[in-house]
């Protein structure tokens, strides 16, 4: 705006929310069931100090190109009592993390939230170049990949949330080297584990994929389709490393001794989770340029959805 010519423009009205009840706690803050006018909405309370994840997260959602159906909608963030608020919608099934561990997922189901999580992690990963009046969207990479930021709708379609420690690559232009020893121990690879200094583009994205190959372990391994008892759900590594691992802990298993998720004969006998399993391990590959991307995963689950679906 012109300052001499005209006033700034003022924020939007704030519209009433209610907040209904906690229903997660987050790295940075607590996430809260509300209403706003008649629509369910998501908060995420964040404490003043992390002002900056707030600033991060909401710039991450503002991009261009940002709706899409495998990804959080985001509604608006502002400043309420004392608080920093983000809100977005509602999703009653929750995290993907806590559907597991309550329900066993048919073939059919698994495929659904498989392939879904990986358009949406596709989209993210890739760009689209401006066009005309259209603004161009940068590469997104998440950084904090895992079945807590993977999101449920009630269609069984994942979206996937948190956009806390994601980074944006604009196209042509060089990153610079960014430093990244961050995101969750359990989901971190090896690379990072081995505490390589700085990654780019590509690596980012890579590292992103290795998380993409735990959780659809965590999908496979709650999937009734192989012959069998299914165990109760466990976290990637929980039968390794239990529930607290220290990056120490990580190290061990993930860069010395090459460790990954346990696979199942019984997944491997039927020909499905055959496929599934391969990806999987494609996924999850020690060395970061081996790995498949989000949209050659997606493009598989396709095709095993035509397969199987007929
Ligand atoms: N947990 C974290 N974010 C959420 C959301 N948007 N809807 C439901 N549960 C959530």
């Amino acid at each position: 705006f012109d300052p001499v010519l005209s006033t700034p423009p003022s924020p939007q009205p704030l519209k009433p929310v209610q907040l209904i009840e906690l229903r997660a706690h987050g790295r940075f803050g607590e996430v809260y069931k509300g209403t706003m006018a008649t629509e369910a909405v998501a908060v995420k309370i964040f404490p003043m100090k992390e002002k900056v994840s707030w600033m991060m997260e909401q710039d991450i959602y503002k991009l261009p190109h940002m709706k899409h159906d495998n990804v959080l909608r985001f509604i608006a963030a502002e400043k309420r009592d004392d608080k920093l608020w983000l809100i977005s919608q509602f999703h009653d099934l929750g995290s993907l993390c806590d559907y597991l561990k309550g329900h066993k997922l048919t073939w059919l189901d698994m495929l659904k939230i498989g392939e879904s999580m990986a358009k949406g992690l596709a989209y993210l990963h890739d760009d689209i170049p401006g066009a005309g009046h259209s603004e161009a969207k940068p590469s997104i990479a998440h950084r904090d990949f895992k079945s807590k930021n993977v999101l449920l709708k009630s269609d069984l379609t994942a979206c996937i949330a948190d956009f806390g420690l994601a980074l944006k690559f604009d196209a042509g232009k060089s990153a610079g080297e960014i430093h990244g020893l961050v995101g969750t121990r359990r989901y971190m690879a090896p690379e990072v584990l081995e505490g390589a200094i700085c990654f780019n583009r590509d690596a980012f994205l890579r590292i992103d994929m290795y998380a993409c190959g735990l959780v659809l372990w965590e999908l496979v391994s709650r999937c009734s389709a192989a012959e069998g008892q299914i165990d109760n759900y466990q976290l990637p590594f929980e039968e390794e490393v239990g529930t607290h691992p220290t990056l120490e802990d990580m190290q061990e298993y993930v860069v010395l001794k090459k460790c990954r998720p346990t696979i199942k004969e019984t997944w491997l006998r039927h020909s499905g989770l055959e496929v599934m399993i391969n990806t999987i391990e494609e996924c999850w590959d020690q060395d970061a340029e081996a790995r498949v991307s989000a949209n050659c995963v997606h493009e598989r689950l396709i095709a095993l959805s035509r397969l199987t679906n007929v």
